[in-house]
This record gives structure tokens, C-alpha cells and sequence, in this order.
């Protein structure tokens, strides 16, 4: 968490929560004093409980996946393991380098190029990994990419193979390979898998069949692997977003800005910060806590095709 966001919160809660004797005060970077409570905040349990976690964002290069990342390095700085996946290796690093300047030395980076789409890539994830990076506790699954607006009959082949062999392939993929990890622990398992769905696996939409179809299998699988884990520690989450502005709908449009652009016209769209606070505060749940499904939406948005636009 920021530092604004942080004195944010603490004023806040010491608005709702007013000191119940000075004596016990101390000043807060913004000059205000905070209530001993508060230094037992819910941020702080959850700091403690992500200490020493060894985490892995795929599609950690842009928007949503860039976010968590420093999310939860902000969230937990003191002791932490990233590994940050996706194809475009050098915004990885540069955001390892952005990390570290922010937090310093507490979070460990390890920027890992990895194509979730190739079965290949992803069987040598784990053998290959530093032994300090191997024992991996949560994994959030976020690549996901759509393409086009196409509708059946005129949907391309290719488009139709690069949202399945990401969105459905890569993401049980990369949930097999590091299962074995969570379930060699004790009580039948431990670890966490955050899986990234859509308001499109809720609610199918013209123009979409192929993203949307790939969402609900997300949620499908999800559901699935949640009822096969229940006798273990293993936590299994899935946040579904709706409209958030990141590179998404460039990559939809085929690299076209203006279109992209055009999507968030009039409306105020979520952020990918937005969506990283849900993820890094459902993985700092108490261990027999489950946040099993998150909905997520703008203020001016209510489906998937109901958005208030100002004109
Ligand atoms: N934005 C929205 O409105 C919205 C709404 C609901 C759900 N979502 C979901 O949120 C997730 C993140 O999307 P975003 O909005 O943050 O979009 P984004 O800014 O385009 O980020 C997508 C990320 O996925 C990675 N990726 C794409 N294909 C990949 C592949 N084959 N292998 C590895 N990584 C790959 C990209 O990295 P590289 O290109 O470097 O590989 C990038 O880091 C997706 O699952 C998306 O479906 C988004």
C-alpha cells in the first residue's frame, strides 16, 4: 500500500475509532496521531501474514498483473519472494528495478519469461526455478488476453486458439504444475490460487463469444478444483473484474489506441490498483478464510453491457 493511501486509511480510522486517551498517541507521517489500535490494523495482520511468502504473478508485465505485484511487495515488504512471468521479459525487469527502489531489498524479484500458452514453457517452470524461489505459497493466475469482436461464422481461427491456449490451457496448465508444491504440505495441502475470471464468464455478450467462453471455463474449472481440494489447507479464488482500463482493449482492437480509447469513453473505468487490493487482500485472509468469489465493478457499470455514459 501506498503511503498516501496508507494515512488515507489511518485517518479514517482514527475517525471512526477516536483515541480514547492521549497520553497513548504518537504521531503519524501526516503529522496526526493514531490510536494504538490502529498499529494493530488489518494491514498490518495481513503484512505479517504474507511474510515470507514466495508468490507468482503470470501476466505480470502490464495492468492487473503489474499491480499485484507491487500491491503486494507494498503490502509486505519486509520479507517476500515475487516471480514475475509474462512474455515481454524486459518490462519485467524494469519493473523487478521499480520494485526494488520502492521497497528496497525485502522483496525479492525474479522476472521469468514465460509464454502460459506453450505446455513446453511451462513444464520447465518449476525444474528451473532458483531453489530459494521453489517453494512457491500463492500462485495468481492472470494472463488472459482477448482478441477481436468477431461473431460466429467469421471468427479467426487463430484468435479462437490465442484466447483458449491462454485464458482456459495456460491458466490449468500453470495450476498443475505448481499443485504438487501445495500439496506435498501438511492438513492435505497449503497454498493459495488466485484465478483472474471476468464479469464475461458470468454473463455472455455479442461480440465476445470466444473471450467469454473462455472466462466461464475459468470459473467452471475453478469451482471444480475447489470442491476436489476441500479436504486440504488449499485456498482457491477467483476475482472477476469488469471494465478496467489497461492495455486490455489494445490488445482486443489489435494494437488500435483510438478504439481502445474509445471503449472508456465517458465512463470512469476501474483501475488495475483497483483489482490488486482484491487480490493481495484475499491472499492476506486469515488461513481458514476463503474470499471463493469476487464480483467487481465501476460505480457506473451493473452487467456487462449495462454502463452509465456521460455524454
Ligand atoms: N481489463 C479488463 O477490463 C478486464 C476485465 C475482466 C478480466 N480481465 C482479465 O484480467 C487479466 C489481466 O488483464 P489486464 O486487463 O491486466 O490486461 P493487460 O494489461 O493486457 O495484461 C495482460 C497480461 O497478460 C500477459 N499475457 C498475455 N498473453 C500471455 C501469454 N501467452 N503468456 C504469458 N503472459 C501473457 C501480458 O503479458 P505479455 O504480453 O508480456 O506476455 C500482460 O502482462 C486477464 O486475464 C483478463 O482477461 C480484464
Amino acid at each position: 500500500m501506498s503511503l498516501i493511501k496508507a494515512c488515507a486509511r489511518s485517518i479514517n480510522l482514527v475517525r471512526r475509532n477516536p483515541p480514547l486517551c492521549n497520553a497513548s498517541l504518537r504521531p503519524s507521517p501526516l503529522g496526526l496521531s493514531l490510536h494504538p489500535t490502529f498499529r494493530r490494523t488489518m494491514a498490518s495482520a495481513m503484512a505479517k501474514r504474507l511474510e515470507g511468502k514466495t508468490i507468482v504473478v503470470t501476466g505480470a508485465s502490464s495492468g492487473i498483473g503489474k499491480s499485484t505485484a507491487k500491491e503486494f511487495a507494498r503490502t509486505s515488504p519486509k520479507n517476500l519472494k515475487l516471480i514475475l512471468t509474462a512474455r515481454r521479459i524486459d518490462a519485467l525487469k524494469a519493473l523487478a528495478e521499480e520494485i526494488k527502489a520502492e521497497v528496497g531489498d525485502g522483496v525479492k524479484v525474479l522476472p521469468y519469461q514465460l509464454d502460459v500458452s506453450k505446455p513446453e514453457q511451462i513444464n520447465n517452470f518449476v525444474p528451473s526455478l532458483p531453489e530459494e524461489f521453489k517453494e512457491i505459497d500463492i500462485l495468481v493466475n492472470n494472463a488472459g488476453l482477448v482478441k477481436g469482436v468477431a461473431q460466429a461464422p467469421d471468427i479467426k481461427a487463430e484468435d479462437m486458439s490465442i484466447m483458449f491456449d491462454t485464458n482456459v490451457t495456460g491458466l490449468i496448465n500453470m495450476t498443475q504444475a505448481i499443485l504438487p508444491i501445495f500439496k506435498k504440505r501438511s492438513e492435505g495441502g497449503r497454498g493459495d490460487i488466485i484465478n483472474i475470471g471476468s464479469i464475461a464468464g458470468r454473463e455472455p455478450y455479442a461480440g465476445g463469444g470466444i473471450y467469454c467462453a473462455t472466462k466461464a471455463a475459468v470459473r467452471s474449472f475453478t469451482e471444480s478444483l475447489r470442491k476436489e481440494l476441500v479436504a486440504s489447507r488449499i485456498r482457491i479464488i477467483e476475482i472477476d473484474p469488469g471494465q478496467v482500463e489497461t492495455e486490455f482493449s489494445v490488445v482486443r482492437f489489435y494494437g488500435d489506441k483510438a478504439k481502445a480509447d474509445a471503449v472508456y469513453k465517458g465512463v470512469e473505468p476501474l483501475t488495475g490498483d483497483d483489482i490488486a487490493e482484491i487480490i493481495v487482500f484475499a491472499a492476506g485472509r486469515r488461513e481458514n478464510v476463503v474470499i471463493a468469489d469476487t464480483l467487481v465493478f465501476p460505480s457506473h457499470q451493473a452487467s456487462a453491457g449495462v454502463m452509465h455514459r456521460k455524454s
